[in-house]
């Protein structure tokens, strides 16, 4: 039962309440009349203390398709935040008004702090360089509606894998599957957090490789997901200069890679995938957007106990 339940991070979720949610997004995707009225009464709140064009947007967009309605604020700069204001007593506040809500904070571990204070679901639209769960859904639905399922894949994870909370929420989802290999693909400063490769890889037993170049194994990925390397959490802007480019995947690149390749990337991009790429129909980043839409509207329906 997933009514009134808070979605902090991947884990929150069991492999069937995945699958749960991914069935109806595909139902959803397939049959948006049917839904346009489930929600209908209910307040969803946006609460983004960082800046944020599809998550945000995804999310209202959701809630307008369910046929709910949605408040909330794109800039912590308008809110009682910059009186001084608690993020406890934000949220308090926030949940006597609304029946869920969506918010993303700079700080590793807020929304886990904000779901002891809310009696309604909170979901973590992204905590600092930590964990970012409903772009893992995206994520996941969109492997498995071009793939048919999660297992015997071979992923590889590319860019910032250090402060990217996409990658550490999907190496945490997909660590659950059956002979799923990573291979982890990022300059030496920028490698994944020991966290996620003792607790989450070694414990779950999956395979996984440290690589520098991309061109060295891109030919045995399933999946390819690039990351743009992660500007706002660097403390030295000389060092940001240094990395930013560390991977551009292009028409060369692309050449080397298994017909069967799908390339994501959470979006926003900066230079990491060429625009030339677009139109190869191994790209999947632009149809991801759309999914993530659908992946949220399911969660919603299923958090709110409207489905
Ligand atoms: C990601 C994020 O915010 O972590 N964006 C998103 O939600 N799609 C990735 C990023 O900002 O690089």
């Amino acid at each position: 039962m997933l009514k009134g339940r808070h979605l902090i991070e991947p884990a929150d979720l069991s492999i069937k309440e995945i699958d749960e949610i991914c069935s109806l997004a595909e139902q959803i995707l397939v049959d948006p009349a049917a839904f346009a009225d489930v929600c209908r009464g209910k307040i969803l709140a946006t609460l983004f203390f960082e800046p944020s064009t599809r998550t945000r947007l995804s999310f209202e967009a959701a809630m307008l398709r369910l046929g709910g309605s949605y408040l909330g604020f794109a800039d912590a700069a308008g809110s009682s935040t910059t009186k001084g204001e608690s993020l406890s007593d934000t949220i308090r506040t926030v949940a006597s008004y609304t029946d869920v809500i969506a918010m993303r904070n700079p700080k590793e571990g807020a929304a886990l702090l904000a779901s002891k204070y809310s009696d309604i679901p909170i979901i973590n639209a992204g905590d600092g360089g930590h964990q970012h769960p409903t772009q893992t859904l995206t994520d996941l639905l969109t492997i498995r509606s071009i793939k048919g399922g999660f297992n015997d894949l071979t992923i590889g994870l590319c860019g910032d894998l250090k402060f990217g909370r996409t990658v550490h929420s999907l190496a945490k989802a997909m660590s659950r599957y059956q002979r799923v290999k990573f291979i982890l693909i990022s300059p030496s400063e920028l490698q994944i957090p020991e966290y996620i490769t003792s607790q989450v890889f070694k414990r779950s037993g999956i395979e996984y490789s440290t690589e520098e170049r991309l061109e060295d194994v891109i030919g045995d990925l399933d999946v390819l997901y690039m990351t743009r390397v992660q500007k706002e959490r660097f403390f030295n802007e000389q060092d940001y200069i240094r990395l930013k480019d560390s991977y551009i995947l292009d028409n060369e690149k692309m050449k080397l890679a298994k017909k069967s390749l799908i390339v994501l990337h959470p979006l926003p991009r900066v230079n990491e995938i060429a625009p030339e790429v677009d139109d190869d129909p191994r790209a999947a980043y632009f149809k991801q957007v759309k999914f993530g839409m659908y992946a949220r509207m399911a969660l919603i329906a299923k958090l709110t106990g409207a489905i």
